[in-house]
C-alpha cells in the first residue's frame, strides 16, 4: 500500500499504522477511558441526513469562508497537536506548509516541537497559536507576546486539559512522551528502521516553546503528560481568559467548549470565536459529541461569535453537515496527523485536496452554489 492507494481517512490510517512504531499509533488513534466519545465524535454525523436540492444554477462555486477575518479557500483547517514532529521528520512544518497550500489555517499547539517562531516565518497563511493557561502566569504572559512579534492571526485557549486524559492504550503501549531508549522502545524501532533513523538522527522532540522555562533536573527531556499535570492551572476561571483577551487584543477563540452556558459566556467576555470540542474524545470519556451540540449551540450564540465545529471529521459530507447546522468552518486532527505519518507534507496535502474535492462535489450534488447557501432546512435527524 502507498500513499497513492490513500482515499480517504482508513486509508491513511492503515498506512500510518504499518509506518509507525505502536505507541505512537496508537497514541494519535486512541483516546480516554473506552473511547465511547471519540467513537459518537464520527457516529453523530449519522444522525442526520443531507436534502439536496436541484436543478440550482451552480456556474460558480465558492468553498471559500472567512474566520478571523482572515479569509479560508475552504471550511477547514488543521487544529493544534502536540509533538507533532514524532509521527514525521518534517512535523510541524509539513502540516504549516501543506495547510497554506490549501489556503487554510494552520493551528500550533503550546506543546509543538517547533517554536512559535519558526512556524511564524513558513507563510503568509493564517496561523493560530494555541494557548494554555499556565501555573506560571508569566509564561503564559510572555507566550502571548511571542505570539504577536511573530504575527500570530489569532489566538486559542485550549479549556478541557486541566488534567491529562486517561488514554489507557499508551499505558499498556507503555509510551512514554517524548520516547525513550528502553527495551520495549528498541523492539518497535527495529521494526520501523526508517523511524528509528529520524529518532536518532532528532534533537530529542524537545517542547520547543516551553522547555527552556522548566526545570527538569538531570534530564534534559520534558515528560509531557507530567509537564500537563505539574504545569497546567486548576484554578483558572473566566476572568483569566479575560485577561489574556485583553493582552492580546485581536481574534481569539475558546477551544472545549460543549455547553450553551459556557458558550454564551465565551461571547460575553468578548471571545471572537469558540472551538465546540472534546479534545477528539481524549480527555473526558462520556462527553457528548460536539456536533449533538452544535444547533443549540449555534441557535444561542451563532450571532455573537463565530462557531468552529472540531472533532470527527472524517469527510467532506461531515464539513456541510456542520456548516448547515450553524458552524462557520471545521477543524481536524487526527484526519491529518494519519497522512502525515503515511507521507508527510505530501501526505497532508493530499488528504486535505481530497477534502476539498469532497466538499465541493458534495456542494454540486446538494444544488448548494456558496456555503452560506446551507441552513438546516437541508438536513433532518434520522436517529
Ligand atoms: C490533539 N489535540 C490537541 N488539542 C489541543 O488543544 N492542544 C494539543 O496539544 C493537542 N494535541 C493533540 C495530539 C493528538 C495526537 C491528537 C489526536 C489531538 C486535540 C485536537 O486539537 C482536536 O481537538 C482533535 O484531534 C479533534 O478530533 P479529531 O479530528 O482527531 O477527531
Amino acid at each position: 500500500m502507498s500513499m497513492q492507494d490513500c482515499y480517504n481517512f482508513q486509508d491513511f490510517r492503515r498506512l500510518a499504522k504499518r509506518r509507525l512504531p505502536a505507541p505512537l499509533f496508537h497514541y494519535i488513534d486512541g483516546a480516554a477511558d473506552d473511547e465511547w466519545t471519540a467513537k459518537r465524535n464520527t457516529e453523530a454525523f449519522n444522525s442526520v441526513a443531507l436534502i439536496p436540492n436541484a436543478l440550482a444554477d451552480l456556474s460558480h462555486l465558492d468553498l471559500s469562508t472567512t474566520l478571523f477575518g482572515r479569509k479560508l479557500a475552504m471550511p477547514l483547517f488543521c487544529a493544534p497537536t502536540g509533538m507533532t514532529r514524532l509521527f514525521h521528520p518534517e512535523g510541524e512544518y509539513a502540516v504549516a506548509r501543506a495547510a497554506a497550500q490549501a489556503g487554510t489555517l494552520y493551528s500550533l499547539s503550546t506543546l509543538s516541537t517547533v517554536s512559535i517562531e519558526n512556524i511564524g516565518k513558513v507563510s503568509d497563511q493564517p496561523k493560530m497559536f494555541q494557548i494554555y493557561i499556565h501555573k506560571d502566569r508569566g509564561l503564559t504572559h510572555e507566550l502571548v507576546e511571542r505570539c504577536q512579534l511573530a504575527q500570530f492571526d489569532a489566538l486559542c485557549l485550549t479549556v478541557d486539559t486541566l488534567v491529562a486524559g486517561n488514554r489507557e492504550r499508551d499505558r499498556r503501549t507503555g509510551l512514554v512522551m517524548p520516547p525513550h531508549l528502553t527495551l520495549q522502545s528498541m523492539l518497535s524501532f527495529a521494526l520501523h528502521p526508517r523511524w528509528a533513523y529520524h529518532y536518532l538522527r532528532s534533537e530529542k522532540f524537545q517542547l520547543a516553546n516551553v522547555a527552556d522555562r522548566i526545570s527538569t533536573g538531570t534530564d534534559s527531556l520534558v515528560s509531557v503528560m507530567n509537564y500537563v499535570n505539574s504545569q497546567f492551572d486548576r484554578t483558572v476561571v473566566w476572568k483569566d481568559a479575560e485577561a489574556i483577551i485583553a493582552q492580546w487584543n485581536q481574534p481569539f477563540a475558546i477551544k472545549g467548549i460543549m455547553s450553551v452556558e459556557d458558550a454564551k459566556r465565551a461571547a460575553d467576555i468578548g471571545a471572537s470565536a469558540i472551538m465546540i470540542s472534546n479534545h477528539g474524545g481524549r480527555q473526558l470519556d462520556g462527553c457528548a459529541a460536539p456536533f449533538d451540540m452544535l444547533p443549540r449551540i449555534a441557535d444561542a450564540v451563532g450571532d455573537r461569535l463565530e462557531i468552529i465545529l472540531d472533532g470527527g471529521i472524517r469527510r467532506g459530507s461531515h464539513v456541510l453537515k456542520a456548516l448547515a447546522a450553524g458552524a462557520k468552518a471545521c477543524s481536524i486532527g487526527r484526519s491529518y496527523l494519519f497522512p502525515l505519518a503515511a507521507g508527510g507534507q505530501i501526505g497532508v496535502e493530499r488528504a486535505l485536496t481530497l477534502f476539498r474535492d469532497e466538499i465541493e462535489r458534495d456542494m454540486i450534488l446538494m444544488g448548494c452554489a456558496s456555503l452560506r447557501d446551507l441552513s438546516s432546512e437541508q438536513f433532518m435527524r434520522v436517529q
